[in-house]
């Protein structure tokens, strides 16, 4: 029988791309999003690409512990893929408490829910922000974390450790199905675990029905050129061209989100098919590529066969200046590699604003 998945954030950017991904693996998946950050255009967008109507989609809140138990309940999960949580670093900075109590306590019950339910496999979206501004670059999964520099940053690396140590708790457990002695009270079982940390996800499905939906005015570099090329907004700023880098500006590894995705189903696959090597594992997701900011911009327009309006502007508080991946572990163990040029990429980020200016 197909193993089944909950992605929890599964309607929003990154969980709808793993969605269709996980599905093209034949792996059926549930999803569970309580809409807060995002509407039905890329839930209906999945549909339409995996010809799936069947789709379970749970609109609950992670936060409500009776409301994800209930739904493992129903569904017999194998795995999950956390995904919701709030993501905006400066919003973070203004409404901590806010940013603590929704990304800690909806992954707590996600655990909790997972634990007590004969056990379960967890894959938690770390971000390459725990690194910080990382001394020796390219990072490896060993270079290590630097305190965070904001309350988003700090759910992450505290969801990191809350995940370490509840694979390492619950690691005498025996799974479900299990009928010796070590079964503990309840049905509870081990929880095994992998954190991915994602480098900067950026560009679309090459459907077009899929990608990222920004609320208000973009945060994030690529949507912010996307909505400056089709006049959205009038002109980009690119935050810094005196940095101590070739040309000026930050370099960073912005990875394709469908690359991103297909490290997802390797990295579950590891777990459900028991490759794992250790009960908790983490692995960069990048492409080993450093990208400045004017280089994306140029390739941008060169291969949109269009001219962008930008500016330089003062640095961005809180920017690193460089920060890219060193993949060999995701290379080597998950048998993955990031594939898709950064060209092919930035023509599907604009094939997808262009898709959304004519709905
Ligand atoms: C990239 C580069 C900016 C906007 C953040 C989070 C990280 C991760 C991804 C999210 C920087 C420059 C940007 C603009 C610009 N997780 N820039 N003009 O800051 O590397 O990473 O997003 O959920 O945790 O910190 O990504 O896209 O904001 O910026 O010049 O209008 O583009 O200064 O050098 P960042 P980004």
């Amino acid at each position: 029988m197909a193993k089944r998945v909950l992605v929890s954030g599964g309607a929003g950017y990154i969980g709808s791309h793993v969605t269709v991904e996980l599905i093209g693996a034949g792996y059926e998946v549930v999803v569970a999003d309580n809409m807060s950050n995002c509407d039905m255009t890329c839930f209906e967008g999945v549909k339409k690409i995996t010809g799936r109507d069947d789709i379970p989609f749970y609109q609950i809140d992670c936060c409500d512990y009776e409301a994800v138990t209930r739904l493992f309940d129903e569904q017999g999960i194998d795995a999950v893929i956390h995904f919701a949580a709030f993501k905006a670093v400066g919003e973070s900075v203004a409404e901590p408490i806010m940013y603590y109590r929704n990304n800690l306590v909806s992954f707590l019950n996600i655990l909790e829910a997972a634990k007590n339910h004969g056990g379960c496999n967890v894959l938690f979206s770390s971000s390459a922000t725990v690194y910080g501004e990382a001394e020796d670059l390219p990072v490896t999964e060993q270079t290590p974390r630097l305190p965070a520099t904001s309350p988003y940053g700090n759910t992450k690396q505290m969801c990191e450790d809350i995940l370490r140590d509840v694979v390492l708790a619950t690691a005498g457990f025996g799974g479900a199905g299990d009928s010796d002695a070590g079964v503990a009270a309840g049905g509870q079982g081990p929880v095994k675990g992998i954190a991915l940390r994602y480098f900067n996800p950026i560009g679309a499905h090459p459907s077009a029905l899929i990608g990222e939906l920004p609320r208000g005015v973009p945060n994030n570099l690529v949507p912010f050129i996307t909505q400056t090329a089709i006049g959205k907004r009038e002109c980009l700023s690119i935050f810094g061209n005196d940095y101590p880098t070739e040309d000026g500006t930050c370099l960073r590894d912005y990875i394709d989100i469908v690359d991103l995705a297909k490290a997802h189903v390797a990295a579950v696959s590891r777990m459900i098919d028991g490759r794992m090597k250790e009960g908790y594992e983490i692995f960069n997701v990048g492409t080993g590529r450093p990208v400045s900011v004017h280089e994306l911009v140029t390739a941008f327009e060169k291969v949109n066969g269009l001219k962008l309006n930008y500016k330089f502007a003062p640095r961005r508080p809180g920017d690193v200046v460089a920060i890219w991946a060193d993949t060999s572990l995701a290379n080597e163990e998950l048998g993955w590699k990031a594939e898709r040029s950064v060209e092919d990429t930035l023509a599907s980020a604009w094939a997808w604003e262009k898709y959304l200016a004519g709905k």
